[in-house]
């Protein structure tokens, strides 16, 4: 459903770009809405112009009217009203709950992110030298691999989603259970991990890093200062200082630094929506989410009891069913939902949420006005940060792989 009641910043297709020559749709009096004024007041415009200007308002029209554009000949359409600035639908105090990202979660010389995104591509890493963290997390895919469970090594399916690693530096804890600080101490799981790239132990690791000839100036570069460069703890540090620069600011935060139209009053209501609804008590900060724990089916059991969350981790009574409230930045993109996955769309999730969560019941409104404003949190991935890497070649002595 489209409704166009303003001229939306995003919403309708982009102004059409000029047929050929001049003038482009760059030059402010010929863009569409521009143009759409001018005829307000045609007196001011010389024959010429109005030729071209009328068949751009003609395209304009013919594109803003979108889906459902009557087949047969019918009386001209009302001229598409002229668009307004997004008026701003939250008052100060409210839109302060709101935050933008920072730059990156940690600063790291060129070198050493450098090295953590080579490692993050590195399949030789695991046992069957077919699994990279990008496997489960494809950084061009939002980070995640779009599967209820991940696949890990001989197909082992493993129990959780797989989270996105975009932001996730900003998180208070890692893993869904929160059992891992920061992302070098998580560096350090996957690669042991029997279930997913399951290399024998972190000595193992570092004989394939060290059996691996191009790694050494690599790892010289990135640690000048340790007298050993490859060790365990300088490969985490590594990937932990690659992870901490996938940040992905999107139009959500030029508007949390005060640009007011760079959402629309739909999205804004939205916004707003969320905040009322009650969702902010537990998604909130500049992540939207990832601040701390909450126990998923606070109101109205969780469907799904086979995974106990922190309870399985701490044995404490008071940790059943509770998780790492997650970030919602790019949410939009990182389907299926929620620790299990077994939650295939938006809507979906947002309505569970408030059932679950809140003990609300949301009309189909409500949720198309909340996932309208999640949309939002959806970023610009860092290109030059997620290209695939050059791989320094095996040497003689790199393991074989063992076949899963
Ligand atoms: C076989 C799939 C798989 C591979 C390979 C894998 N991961 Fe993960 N990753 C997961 C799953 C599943 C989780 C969630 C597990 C949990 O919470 O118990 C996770 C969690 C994470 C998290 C925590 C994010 C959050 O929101 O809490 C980070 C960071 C991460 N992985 C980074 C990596 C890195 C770095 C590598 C490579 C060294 C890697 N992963 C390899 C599947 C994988
Ligand atoms: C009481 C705390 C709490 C409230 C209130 C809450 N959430 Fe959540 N939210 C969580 C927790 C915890 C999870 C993780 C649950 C899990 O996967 O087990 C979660 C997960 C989600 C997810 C899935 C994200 C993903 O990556 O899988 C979405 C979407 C979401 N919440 C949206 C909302 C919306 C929208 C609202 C308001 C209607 C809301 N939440 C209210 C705690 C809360």
């Amino acid at each position: 459903m489209v409704v166009v009641s303003s001229v939306r910043r995003d919403g309708c297709p982009a102004a059409p770009a000029a047929p050929d020559g001049p003038p482009t749709a760059a030059s402010p009096p010929h863009s569409p809405i521009a143009t759409l004024g001018h005829l307000l007041q045609p007196d001011r415009m010389r024959v010429s112009h109005l030729t071209f200007s009328l068949a751009v308002a003609a395209l304009t029209l013919l594109i803003c009217s979108c889906e459902k554009a009557p087949s047969t000949a019918q009386p001209a359409p009302p001229p598409a009203p002229v668009a307004e600035p997004s008026k701003p639908v939250l008052d100060e105090a409210q839109k302060k709950m709101f935050q933008a990202l920072p730059e990156n979660f940690g600063t790291a010389t060129e070198a050493r992110v450098t090295l953590g995104r080579t490692l993050f591509h590195d399949a030789r890493l695991s046992a069957s030298q077919d699994i990279s963290c990008n496997s489960c997390h494809t950084l061009a895919n939002y980070g995640v691999d779009g599967q209820p469970t991940s696949t890990g090594f001989k197909g082992h399916k493993g129990g959780r989603n797989s989270p996105t690693v975009f932001n996730a530096a900003g998180h208070a804890s890692q893993f869904w259970d929160g059992r891992s600080p920061h992302v070098e101490d998580q560096a350090k799981g996957p690669v042991l991990n029997p279930g997913e790239m399951a290399i024998k132990d972190d000595k193992a690791a570092v004989d394939i890093l060290r059996s691996i000839p191009g790694y050494l100036p690599l790892f010289t570069a990135a640690f000048p200062e340790e007298k050993v460069a490859i060790t365990w703890e300088t490969y985490a540090r590594a990937v932990g200082a690659f992870e901490r620069q996938l940040v992905t600011p999107s139009r959500f935060d030029a508007w949390a630094k005060g640009d007011d139209q760079a959402l629309t009053e739909d999205e804004q209501k939205g916004a707003l929506l969320l905040m009322q609804t009650g969702c902010m008590g537990c998604h909130n900060g500049p992540l939207v989410g990832g601040t701390g724990f909450q126990k998923v089916g606070a109101v109205t059991p969780w469907p799904n009891q086979n995974d106990h969350g922190r309870q399985d981790l701490t044995k404490a009574l008071a940790d059943d069913m509770m998780f790492k409230v997650p970030s919602l930045r790019n949410v939009d993109k990182t389907a299926p939902y929620f620790h299990d996955g077994q939650t295939a769309t938006l809507p979906e999730a947002v309505k569970m949420m408030a059932r679950h969560q809140l003990g609300r019941e949301l009309s189909d409104v409500e949720v198309a006005s909340i996932v309208a404003f999640l949309k939002t949190l959806t970023g610009e991935l860092p290109q030059a940060l997620i290209a695939a890497p050059e791989l320094p070649p095996s040497g003689p002595r790199t393991p074989k792989a063992i076949k899963g």
